[in-house]
């Protein structure tokens, strides 16, 4: 394995938070901390980030980081769901009610109904107006594992704000990031046929067209660094697998 290679392992590996769920006067809160191996990750993270191309950063800064889960979770889930800052570094933020995308996948019990749920929720976010941004929100990395579906009301809503795009990129850049970052994500981790069906749902439900037809450039493996990065993310998937799961995704959507 090269060098960046393992770099791009560790990066992904390395748990720079510490999680922990509270029931606080029958209200669940969870909170999070860094650990202190993340003052040495972090840095490297961001550098691994800007060779491989991936327009992101993760806030190192605490404050910057607790500023900008708070600014978020106001701006996606305001007046129902908050986070605010608690002593020596701890952010807490209520619960968000549901299990994450990531679950149903390991728990084999994802549906397309749930993709086209997060797709909702990614539309909806992506139109809200970002004063850092000066343009519609984005969130930079969204995984499966940062999307929780509520079975109760069938929606999906977004959470984890620590990693945040560039802001040099335009909107639709950075929304098409966005989009690429979930499907990534859950590529591997289905059957190629039923991948394809929710992967198709979760593009369809999303409905922009002018951002889904910038996505279709980029459902292609890179070259150089780059793909160092999409191996990470598609969970080591051996790259001719991942060649033919884009080009059948490709397929379903120029139909
Ligand atoms: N507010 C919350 N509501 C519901 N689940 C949460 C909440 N915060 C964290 N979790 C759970 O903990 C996991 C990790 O939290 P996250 O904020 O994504 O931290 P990390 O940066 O380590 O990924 C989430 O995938 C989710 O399952
Ligand atoms: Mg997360």
């Amino acid at each position: 394995m090269s060098l960046l290679a393992a770099a791009g392992r560790i990066v992904d590996r390395i748990k720079i938070n510490t999680i922990t769920r509270h029931v606080r006067d029958g209200k669940a809160v969870w909170t999070k901390r860094r650990r202190s191996a993340a003052l040495a990750v972090v840095p490297i993270a961001n550098g691994f980030f800007r060779l491989a191309g991936n327009p992101v950063t993760i806030l190192d800064e605490v404050s910057a980081w607790h500023e900008w889960e708070i600014a978020s979770m106001r701006a996606l889930h305001g007046g129902e769901f908050s986070a605010w800052s608690g002593e020596q570094g701890v952010l807490h933020i209520d619960e968000l009610p549901g299990k994450s995308i990531s679950a149903h996948l390991d728990a084999d019990t994802a549906t397309a109904a749930m993709f086209a749920a997060a797709a909702r929720e990614f539309r909806r976010a992506h139109t809200i107006e970002c004063e850092w941004f000066e343009g519609g929100w984005s969130h930079g990395d969204p995984h499966s594992g940062n999307v929780i579906f509520d079975a109760t009301e069938g929606r999906a809503r977004l959470l984890d704000f620590e990693v945040r795009h560039d802001a040099a990129l335009c909107a639709d850049a950075r929304h098409v990031d966005d989009l690429l970052v979930f499907l990534q994500d859950t590529l591997g981790r289905l059957p190629q046929e039923r991948w394809v069906r929710f992967a198709s749902a979760f593009v369809h439900s999303y409905d922009r067209p002018e951002v889904t037809v910038r996505l279709l450039d980029r459902l292609t493996t890179p070259r150089g660094v780059a793909r160092i990065w999409w191996a990470v993310r598609t969970t080591y998937l051996a790259p001719r697998e991942v060649a033919s799961r884009l080009r059948a995704l490709r397929e379903a959507l120029a139909t």
